[in-house]
């Protein structure tokens, strides 16, 4: 079986991170599924990219970009400056887009993966932008080439989210979610617990690489909202944006509100929930308190969870305990092995 060409356009902690795992797994992507591989180009934002249609040393790649240093290094022959007229040079099989979400617009994430479709190849991603703002239109050109646009990792890390509605759930109709998707505040909730105050806690998230150096995406509720919007968009087949769910952070939570609950028994969690109402859908991320009998009472520090409530399985829970890039690799490296299986 000829090799399956791969191009990374991003190669941070989720692209090394895929990177790894698919070294990791070699042998039984060959053995089990039959397939083997090789990385043709990986591209950066400002840490220079390359291109070898022969294959890239992975390990080399991985070494160089743990030294902070720029991917030219491993280029065997000239490489276009522009990403999409690389996408196009590599001749790959499957784009792995991996660059930082742009929670208004999606882009540059869209040209790339509507780029990789158009030259035939299947697109795959953890990068929500492009889930909540072209959803449509990707999945419809995905269709037509008679290749697949997959994003597991998008929500949830690698926890078969999407995958669980596309393959194990047919004819079922998703009524209403409700769950906590966000790491960050829940840790930073799950440490104010333990007495921390808010600044220590954002500066713990930050400390251990959870949450951003500028945490507001997270601790205003952006980040959940662009999760719910593409739960909804994805699920629900109603395209809702980051800006249509009502969204209240955790930015006005005190250590005394904190005090409360818990003297109360009860906990605060940045609540997210969906459910399908007679115009559409009402969608909201806010801060709840919860009983000891509420499923989402146990999920602290990073872990995540959802209940699904669907018209033929009643409440069906995913939970998640400290995912990380790791976790997020296995969800793009899931849908790499589906969309192979698929094509
Ligand atoms: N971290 C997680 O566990 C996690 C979980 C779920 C989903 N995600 C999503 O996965 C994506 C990647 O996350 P990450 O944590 O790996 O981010 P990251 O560490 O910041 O890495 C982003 C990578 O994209 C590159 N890049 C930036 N602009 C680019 C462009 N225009 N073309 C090509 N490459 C570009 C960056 O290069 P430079 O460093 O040179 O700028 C870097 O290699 C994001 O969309 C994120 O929301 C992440």
């Amino acid at each position: 079986m000829p090799h399956t060409d791969l191009i990374f356009l991003g190669f941070g902690n989720v692209g090394q991170a895929l990177a790894r795992l698919l070294l990791r797994k070699r042998t039984t992507l060959e053995e089990r599924c039959g397939i083997t591989w090789r990385v043709v180009a990986i591209a950066t934002g400002s840490h220079g990219a390359a291109l070898d249609p022969a294959g890239i040393d992975l390990e080399r790649a991985l070494a160089l970009a743990e030294a902070g240093h720029d991917m030219g290094a491993l280029a065997a022959r000239a490489v276009p400056q522009d990403r999409l007229e690389l996408i196009r040079a590599s001749g790959a099989h499957v784009l792995f887009e991996n660059t930082p979400v742009n929670y208004e617009s999606g882009q540059p994430a869209i040209d790339h993966i509507r780029t990789a479709l158009q030259a035939g190849m299947h697109a795959i991603t953890a990068n929500k932008g492009p889930v909540v703002h072209a959803y449509q239109e990707l999945s419809e050109l995905a269709r037509a080439q008679g290749r697949c646009f997959f994003f597991e990792s998008a929500v949830m890390d690698g926890a078969p989210v999407f995958a669980l509605w596309r393959e194990a759930l047919p004819a079922a109709e998703l009524r209403a979610f409700r769950g906590v998707l966000n790491s960050t505040t829940n840790l930073i909730l799950t440490l104010m617990e333990q007495g921390r105050s808010f600044d220590e806690a954002v500066a713990h998230a930050q400390s251990i690489g959870i949450a951003e150096t500028d945490p507001s995406g997270d601790i205003q509720g952006w980040d959940a909202a662009i999760k719910v919007a593409a739960l909804v968009t994805v699920l629900m087949g109603v395209p809702l944006k980051p800006n249509q769910v009502e969204r209240r952070g955790i930015e006005n939570l005190t250590l005394q509100d904190i005090e409360a609950a818990r003297a109360a028994g009860r906990r605060w969690k940045l609540v997210c929930e969906a459910e399908r109402t007679s115009p559409g859908v009402r969608a909201r991320v806010h801060p709840q308190q919860v009983e000891p009998s509420d499923p989402l009472y146990q999920v602290m520090g990073t872990s995540s969870a959802v209940t699904f409530h669907s018209d033929v399985l009643g409440a069906l829970s995913l939970v998640e305990d400290d995912p990380g890039p790791h976790t997020t690799a296995y969800g793009l490296l899931a849908d790499f092995i589906n969309a192979l299986r698929q094509a």
